[in-house]
């Protein structure tokens, strides 16, 4: 059994396990705060909450604060580690985001999909200090981005209070370029393998610019999906693990069951890296399950790209604002995950989801309750 627990600022999980933050609707109050419960860390993703929340709780649309300060209030009162994950690249509704989390009494913020370079003084502008009791954890996926950000939150006065170092396995955004990507070819997963290359300089770097309490913790993500490697991973020096496939293959995760179904068919050779035309607003590679019905059907009509939720969502014509400074990542022409569950709040009729999961989804062969998962992880 797992007999490590984790520790921040002001919390104290019994297991060093973090479900990560999954977007869009993948992770939202059900699934984080069962984790939650289970003495994990449970995580929301911040994206599009203003639509989702209110298909939870009833009522119109919520504002980004609203939406984000209830999901994470009602997450906390059923008695867990809340944090929230707000991907950088949500560039219009970063700052709401974190404003409504912090006010919900969010416990962690994790942010990744982009390095976020300004995040303890957007914090600071928010409580007023930094000597406050968020969490603030930046995702990276080498030492030198690591690096980075410690200098660049070195002048704001801030430390990391911890970071997720998120390898080339993950679902979701990985964080090379297409260019990496395909440079390295059939070699890829093992030139920046997380435990072989990765971890090392990237605990040399946390060693070297150390927190109140000691060295930077190190929370390992991408293909962990055992038991046994949870404690590989803290043998070789992390703190904690991060996993995102494990739980989005759960009850209740906000997959619909056909998606979750697709998962726990696929085969190994079915989950593929995108390429440019399958990316998104993040500019990076997008990791999914080749049978997804948006890939099938290979819908080309954009109803399901991110910046059309963001601009208003799915029905509406955006074609006039194709170009335009509102798509400030300037992706019209590119897809995101849907878990099928958004399209209710963006008015879709027949919604076509694509699905995602790290290398590891092919494992997956029973969705099971976040329960169970976490008794078999921690080796009950
Ligand atoms: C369906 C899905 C959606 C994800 N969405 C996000 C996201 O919105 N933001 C983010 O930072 N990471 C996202 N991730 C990455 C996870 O938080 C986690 O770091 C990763 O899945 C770990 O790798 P694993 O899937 O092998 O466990 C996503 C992962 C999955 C499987």
């Amino acid at each position: 059994m797992l007999e490590k627990s984790f520790k921040l600022k002001n919390i104290e999980n019994r297991y060093p396990i973090v479900q990560g933050g999954m977007g869009v609707g993948v992770s939202l109050f059900e699934l984080a705060s069962a984790v939650g419960k289970k003495d994990c860390v449970g995580t929301i993703s911040s994206a599009i909450l203003d639509q989702l929340v209110p298909l939870r709780v009833g009522g119109d649309r919520m504002s980004n604060i609203e939406a984000a300060e209830r999901e994470v209030f009602d997450t906390k009162q059923v008695g867990g580690v809340a944090a929230i994950n707000i991907m950088c690249a949500l560039v219009s509704s970063y700052e709401d985001s974190l404003e409504g989390a912090i006010k919900g009494g969010v416990d962690m913020v994790v942010s990744g999909a982009g390095l976020p370079m300004n995040l303890p003084s957007q914090v600071k502008k928010i409580v007023g200090t930094n000597d406050h009791d968020v969490n603030l954890v930046p995702i990276v996926s080498s030492a030198r981005a690591l690096e980075l950000i410690c200098k660049k939150w070195e002048r704001q006065g801030y430390r990391p209070d911890a970071i997720v170092l998120e390898g080339p396995k993950a679902g979701g955004h990985i964080g090379w370029s297409y260019k990496q990507v395909i440079e390295a070819g059939a070699d890829f997963l093992k030139k920046y393998d997380l435990f072989d290359e990765l971890l090392k300089p990237v605990l040399e770097v946390a060693g070297k610019y150390r927190n109140d309490s000691g060295a930077i913790p190190v929370i390992v993500a991408g293909g962990v999906y055992t038991y046994g490697d949870i404690r590989q991973a803290l043998y070789l020096g992390a703190s904690a693990v991060q996993m995102g496939t494990r739980f989005a293959a759960t009850k209740e995760s906000g997959f619909t069951d056909e998606s979750k179904q697709l998962i726990v068919e696929a085969r190994e050779e079915d989950i593929v890296l995108g390429d440019d035309y399958w990316g998104s607003p993040c500019k990076l590679p997008f990791r999914y399950l080749k049978k997804s019905p948006l890939v099938d059907e290979d819908r080309k009509g954009n109803d399901f790209c991110i910046c059309t939720t963001l601009l208003g969502g799915v029905g509406v014509d955006n074609s006039e604002k194709l170009g335009t400074k509102e798509f400030q990542r300037g992706c019209p022409e590119k897809y995101v995950l849907l878990p099928g569950k958004i399209c209710p709040a963006t008015g879709a009729t027949n919604y076509t989801p694509m699905v995602s999961t790290g290398t590891e989804g092919y494992r997956v062969d029973k969705i099971l309750s976040v329960d169970e998962l976490v008794d078999e992880l921690v080796g009950l």
